[in-house]
């Protein structure tokens, strides 16, 4: 099964297995099945922040989705939602609410599961602080229900990333709906004018070094525009690398290297990625 169209990058080969449970009994039962036969399992959410292998992936790749991975409720100022939520609906439904506070979100991709595993945000605020609890399974399929005082969340990263989140809990503020809304609207301009939002990419290639800014960095080193086959440095935030037709995985970290080697070579700054790569390896 191709992994391609379930990635932001639009790059990739296929899955050996691909699963999307629609319910928590066959999920569990999928893990427990990979549990018991020694099959390794990845979780697809919105494809974003990843970038597979031409070669594809062993084992199996899990991608839940259907209403009981894609709810949402409202109490007050809780948010119970299903980890195959997208975020942009998350965000369009807090504003209905009138529930403030995702604001930082706007104009991410991708869906409720990676980002609060990915701790997603930036500058302008990031998810974990807003989590008051979590629901997944382990990897032997086990249940689990996660409070807050459990969950810890560091720069694109939390301590959840061996579980299959299947929901989340959030806990937002009261707030005005044309407010959350024009804040919303402004961040997304102000992310438009920045960064390649049309176009295909993983999100930024690498984390930003300690008082540095990559993409600043790269841009520096001159490699904006670069191009190796289908890849190419965006000319709009050098952080990232935008799949202009026909892009191959291999063109992807190739040009990654290029730039890597580049700031360590100019600046004696180590780049590490922050994208996810299947199978998981060094760069
Ligand atoms: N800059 C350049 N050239 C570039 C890109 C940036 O000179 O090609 C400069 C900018 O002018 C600015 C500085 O570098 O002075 C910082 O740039 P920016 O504000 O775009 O932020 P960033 O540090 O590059 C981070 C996150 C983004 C997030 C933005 C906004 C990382 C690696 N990047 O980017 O996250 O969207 O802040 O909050 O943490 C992601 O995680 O995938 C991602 C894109």
């Amino acid at each position: 099964m191709p992994l391609a169209p379930h990635t932001t990058l639009g790059i990739g080969g296929e899955a050996e297995w691909l699963c999307t449970p629609v319910d928590h009994g066959d999920l569990a039962l999928a893990l427990r099945l990979c549990h018991r036969h020694g099959v390794p399992w990845r979780v697809l959410g919105g494809g974003s922040n990843l970038v597979v292998a031409d070669e594809g992936v062993r084992g199996m790749v899990l991608m839940p989705r259907g209403v009981c991975f894609g709810y949402l409720t409202v109490s007050g100022v809780r948010v119970v939602a299903g980890a195959a939520v997208k975020l942009a609906r998350l965000l369009r439904r807090a504003t209905d609410w009138g529930l403030a506070g995702l604001e930082g979100l706007a104009g991410i991709p991708g869906r409720l599961g990676g980002a609060v595993v990915g701790n997603a945000g930036g500058r302008w605020g990031d998810i974990g602080p807003l989590v008051a609890g979590v629901a997944g399974f382990t990897g032997e399929g086990e249940r689990v229900k996660l409070p807050r005082a459990a969950l810890s969340f560091g720069y694109r990263g939390s301590n959840l990333s061996e579980l299959v989140v299947t929901a989340v809990e959030l806990e937002l503020r009261p707030g005005v709906k044309d407010k959350i809304s024009g804040q919303m609207a402004d961040i997304i301009s102000e992310r438009r004018a920045g960064q390649p939002l049309k176009e295909r990419s993983a999100g930024c290639i690498f984390r930003n070094p300690t008082g540095a800014s990559a993409g600043e960095l790269i841009d520096r080193a001159g490699l904006k525009g670069r191009r190796l086959g289908g890849a190419e440095v965006s000319s709009l935030h050098a952080n990232f690398i935008v799949n202009r037709g026909g892009a191959t995985a291999g063109d992807v970290l190739e040009l990654a290297r290029v730039a890597r080697r580049a700031v360590q070579e100019q600046f004696d700054v180590a780049l590490e990625l922050e994208v996810q790569l299947w199978p998981e390896r060094e760069l």
